[in-house]
């Protein structure tokens, strides 16, 4: 612990400035960790740690807006006096230390109050951990790598939101810091690859992952159904097409394995399951008795016919169910699902799946012990979902309310926190805590932007919006610290 300075005047219990001694401006930067001893050395009343933020640097010489000698001295090339400069940081008061942690501070903080820098060895995240059961995260404080992060255990399952533009870090934050996080917790990892390029090639050849292609994955009938929905406008809004199609996907599955199982089968399997799938169409149109039904069903299925390729069909055309895929993962620790090569429909539709299975296996009481990794989710529940994001983005929502109770945890990960580039707000709302990393502009500003959420903290705008890669403000429920913190890890075989 080094003394640095003396808390200004004008302090409150909840924010306090510090005056820095000669000198430590140039040592001293935002995000530190401080102690107040609260009314001095001799007889503190308490003993606040607290996060350095708004550095700010004055000289009333050298007033921008009035006229001084120094300014005129120094304008005429001479060097302005130093004398009466003074460097201050706000202090965020993380809480009292106790003997049994952290807890909030009521006291007034006493001006001319001595506050020290927290050096390595005071391990000050220690002190706000005690009482809790914690986990302690492969990511440290900004500039303390000794400083490992700690989280609150319980709270894995309130579930976690990862924010940022593109290229701030987020999956392989993800990738390197929760994961492990997680199974550390006890829990496995499923990890959803939209594209099968940010998990994929990078955890292929651990023999404790599972990868999984979407595309050998049976999907269900519902979940096909919205499939052709979405792939033929509807069926051409006529019910009778798609009261055909509905008929038809019963036992799909079953369909599909047959004609894999045909002996010396010489054409795509996708054809022969949508020559079976047109032909079934058409038959139960012509057993439509009123004939203006009938013809106007006619027109709609040759339209959709005309829309919807052989090709199409293998997408949906998965064998493998997912109790069979939950059971692949039993003896490891992640599963990645690879949903490369596919339409988002198809995507979607295989997610509803996967989903009603958690929910089926939490509903009858049972717990799950699984983060489920969902990156990309604005993909899934967008600010405005369109077809089957409706149910994508009810199904996230209904999973993490019940996941709570029953050890789910969902990490969704998303390029802008509101609007057209962040998750549903029905969503978002079941998310309580956040990492938040470089942000789009559009993002700062305005309610349930970034800002909103740091800016209580003396976090502003500027720093958001130049955050490099790999860095994060930790916040909510998970982090002990009730003000949220820097964090940043480095990425095995990048340390200097
Ligand atoms: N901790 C780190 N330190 C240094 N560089 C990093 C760190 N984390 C990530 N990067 C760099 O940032 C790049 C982008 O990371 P990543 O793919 O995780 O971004 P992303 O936020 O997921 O982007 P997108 O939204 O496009 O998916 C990486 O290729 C890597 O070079
Ligand atoms: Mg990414």
């Amino acid at each position: 612990m080094k003394f640095i300075g003396r808390i200004a005047d004008g302090s409150t219990e909840t924010t306090a400035r510090l005056i820095l001694l000669k000198d430590f401006e140039r040592s001293v930067s935002s995000e530190e960790l401080v102690v107040i001893k609260n009314g001095g050395d001799e007889r503190p009343i308490n003993q606040i740690l607290g996060v350095l933020r708004e550095g700010l640097g004055k000289n009333e010489f050298l007033s921008h807006t009035a006229y001084r000698p120094d300014v005129a001295y120094m304008r005429h090339g001479g060097e302005p006096s130093g004398a009466r400069e003074v460097y201050s940081f706000v202090i965020k008061p993380i809480g009292v230390i106790t003997e049994n942690g952290i807890e909030l501070n009521k006291i007034i903080i006493q001006p001319r109050s001595p506050v020290y820098l927290q050096e390595e060895e005071d391990k000050p995240l220690e002190k706000i951990v005690k009482g809790n059961e914690v986990l302690w995260m492969d990511a440290h404080l900004e500039n303390h790598k000794m400083w490992k992060v700690p989280v609150l255990k319980n709270f894995i399952p309130y579930h976690v939101g990862i924010y940022g533009s593109t290229g701030s870090g987020k999956s392989w934050f993800t990738r390197y810091v929760l994961v492990p996080l997680y199974i550390n917790a006890g829990y496995k990892v499923l990890i959803l690859d939209w594209s099968g390029t940010d998990y994929v090639p990078y955890l292929q050849d651990s023999n404790e992952v599972e990868i999984m292609k979407i595309t050998e994955i049976a999907l269900d009938e519902e979940a096909i159904l919205s499939y052709f929905q979405d792939k033929t406008y509807d069926f051409s809004r006529n019910d009778n097409v798609k009261d055909g199609f509905d008929e038809f996907i019963e036992g799909w599955t079953e369909k599909v394995k047959a004609i894999a199982n045909l002996p010396s089968i010489s054409k795509d399997p996708a054809e022969v399951l949508y020559v079976q799938l047109k032909e079934y169409v058409e038959k139960s149109i012509n057993n439509i008795t009123r004939k203006d039904w009938q013809s106007s069903a006619l027109r709609a299925a040759r339209r959709v016919f005309r829309r919807l390729k052989p090709r199409d069909l293998a997408p949906v055309m998965g064998t493998i169910s997912i109790e069979e895929l939950l059971k692949k993962f039993e003896n490891k620790k992640v599963l990645v699902v690879d949903m490369g090569g596919t339409i988002a429909e198809a995507k979607l539709g295989f997610f509803l799946s996967l989903a009603k299975q958690l929910y089926s296996i939490m509903e009858s009481g049972n717990d799950v012990n699984i983060a489920l990794v969902i990156d990309e989710a604005p993909q899934y529940a967008p600010w405005e979902p369109r077809g089957i994001q409706s149910e994508t983005s009810e199904m996230i929502k209904n999973l993490a309310a019940l996941g709570r109770k029953r050890m789910l945890n969902l990490t969704l990960i998303a390029q802008g926190i509101k609007g057209e580039i962040g998750i549903n707000a029905s969503v978002r709302r079941n998310l309580n805590s956040h990492f938040f990393g470089r942000i789009h502009p559009l993002d700062a500003g305005g309610e349930g932007g970034a800002l909103e959420w740091l800016s209580p903290y003396g976090i502003n705008a500027d720093q958001m919006l130049q955050l490099k890669p790999g860095k994060f403000y930790f916040s909510g429920a998970m982090n002990p610290s009730p003000v949220p913190l820097l964090v940043t890890y480095e990425p095995p075989g990048e340390e200097i």
